[in-house]
């Protein structure tokens, strides 16, 4: 998938040119990334599952101690649908990436934290992109991945917000990037799989008792809690195979069948390719193609 340039930004309740000047540099989430952020799509005119995604929006914001407003489902509800109408992507036709990013706010003076009574006024702001197949690219053929030297922390207390702080997830992109791949993976300090740069890790595996189960690192491992990572334990208990939520180690990596990503705009995405080696055949599975199409009729509500 690929994203155009768009025409709109919803600020703080009004909509203005992209091009358009929007935050102040004393916006303290471009100071110190002190701010939360979600992205989800929108197809068809249709939110996906946004009572998630304002949720963990909301639980991120509480672990950071930031404001949000009470009336916040509400305005995200209303501002949604007025950027993607200015952007022609509210429509049957329309498909969207959408961004909430909530930071602390503006605040003129220096260091790492206002002082406990005085109190900011959150800065929101929600962007939209169309999502177009990319020709050639699309995720349906797969990608590839390496493993990341950046590792994540279970016992970390922000190892499961979705701050703004991303230094480490962009220089895990650079890493594959360096290396030829299109995306990393993760793994914790005690050696457990753990995700990728913007998506939960499953893998497909034949157990001992006849039955394919469907694998995933649990919460514990320093993961996201994504809303498509909950949907596709759902799923996968309705088709006959088997959820797992454990540690995984790189060997149940290295010998899974299949191997994909998931994440709420991409949805679910082939890995055929892990640190240079082939994952099964090279090809994307049949739980995977399967798993895939049937998120994408959830969301298109096909
Ligand atoms: C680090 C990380 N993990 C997992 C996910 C997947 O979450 P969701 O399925 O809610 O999009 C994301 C989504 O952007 C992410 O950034």
């Amino acid at each position: 998938m690929s994203d155009t340039t768009p025409g709109w930004a919803w600020v703080n309740g009004s909509l203005l040119p992209a091009s358009d000047r929007h935050i102040s540099a004393f916006d303290r989430g471009f100071q110190l990334g002190d701010g939360v952020f979600e992205t989800l799509r929108a197809a068809g005119g249709r939110v996906t599952e946004l009572a998630e995604h304002t949720a963990r929006l909301r639980g991120s914001a509480a672990g950071l101690a930031i404001d949000l407003p009470d009336d916040l489902p509400a305005r995200l509800a209303r501002g949604i649908g007025d950027l993607l109408a200015a952007e022609g992507l509210g429509g049957p036709d329309g498909d969207a990436s959408v961004r909430i990013t909530a930071t602390r706010g503006t605040w003129m003076s220096r260091g790492l934290l206002p002082g406990p009574d005085e109190h900011l006024t959150a800065t929101i702001v929600i962007q939209a992109w169309a999502v177009t197949a990319a020709p050639g690219s699309t995720p349906a053929h797969g990608i590839s991945a390496v493993t990341s030297r950046v590792r994540r922390d279970p016992g970390n207390p922000l190892a499961t917000l979705k701050t703004t702080s991303r230094a480490d997830y962009v220089y895990a992109k650079l890493e594959a990037r360096r290396a030829g791949a299109d995306d990393a993976v993760f793994f914790t300090v005690d050696g457990h799989l753990s995700e990728a740069t913007s998506a939960n890790v499953f893998l497909i595996r034949p157990t001992a008792d006849g039955v394919v189960e469907l694998a995933t690192p649990s919460l514990a491992c320093a993961i996201l809690a994504g809303t498509t990572r909950s949907w596709m334990l759902r799923w996968a208990a309705g088709v006959g195979l088997r959820p797992f939520e454990g540690q995984l180690t790189r060997d149940d990596l290295a010998l899974a069948s299949e191997v994909f990503l998931t994440a709420s705009v991409a949805g679910v995405v082939p890995v055929v390719r892990l640190d240079g080696n082939l994952v099964g055949d090279g090809q994307p599975g049949p739980w995977t193609l399967r798993a895939r199409a049937a998120r994408e009729a959830f969301i298109t509500r096909t």
